[in-house]
């Protein structure tokens, strides 16, 4: 793992070498995370081969590992805050599997992975405190978290990304159908496909992993709760998403 403090001390020149490590690391857990999804995917039935989610998954990791913005944007989350970077790595892994489910074009499966892997890149900017509270925020610290949609669309602006659909899935992450989401309260049909997509995977991995305040919920009762509309997600995708998992295992 690489201290983030070592990090934030590490001059100019040896930057580069930093980004290798980043690109490395990224890789590495990258793989894992694949290789862990893959193992709930033994017996799959539905589907013939996954063979295919090999080959685009070394793809996909290649081209988001290769992106110049991507890599600077990672370089910025993983500096503050490792569990954020791990669950960024968690939610593209999950959001690619799913984009094959859906059957995207090789194109739209590598926007979405830079979207998810970098939905959370305006949390590098909120101070750790709030980002890893045991316990509940308060009004102000949940004002404060709720920034982080809106900053990171404006830093992955600044690193040059311009697709819009890559900016929707950072800046949308948390939007939820019934307008009540934020940061711009969007409804129905002013959500679009990627931060639909995202939202599913990342409320998914939020749930099912284990913080040191929590323990990680079973995938059983992860999909109980996503189900409920309160959470309002959307419940076409829901169900693709919860089929792809549960019919491989
Ligand atoms: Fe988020």
């Amino acid at each position: 793992m690489i201290n983030s403090e070592f990090v934030k001390h590490l001059s100019r020149d040896e930057q580069h070498v930093k980004n290798d490590h980043i690109i490395e690391l990224t890789k590495i857990l990258y793989c894992k995370t694949a290789d862990n999804i893959k193992n709930v995917f033994s017996s799959i039935t539905t589907i013939d081969s996954l063979d295919f989610i090999d080959e685009n998954a070394k793809e996909m990791v290649d081209f988001i590992t290769n992106d110049r913005c991507t890599i600077e944007s990672l370089s910025n989350i993983l500096e503050h805050d490792y569990y954020t970077h791990t669950h960024s790595i968690n939610v593209a892994v999950y959001a690619i599997f799913f984009g094959q489910i859906l059957k995207l074009d090789k194109e739209e499966l590598e926007y979405l992975g830079i979207s998810a892997i970098l939905h959370d890149l305006g949390k590098s900017k909120i101070t750790l405190d709030i980002i890893n509270k045991n316990g509940k925020l308060n009004e102000e610290e949940f004002a404060t978290i709720k920034e982080h949609p809106r900053l990171g669309y404006e830093i992955a602006k600044s690193l040059g990304i311009k697709n819009e659909k890559v900016l929707s899935g950072i800046k949308h992450h948390h939007e939820r159908l019934d307008g009540k989401g934020y940061p711009d309260n969007l409804i129905n049909d002013e959500l679009k496909f990627f931060p639909r997509i995202i939202a599913i995977c990342d409320v998914f991995d939020a749930l099912t992993t284990k913080r040191s305040y929590k323990e990680p919920m079973s995938t059983y009762d992860a999909f109980k709760l996503m189900k409920e509309d309160s959470l309002h997600l959307d419940a076409v995708l829901l169900r693709k998403f919860m089929q792809m998992m549960v019919h491989t295992k």
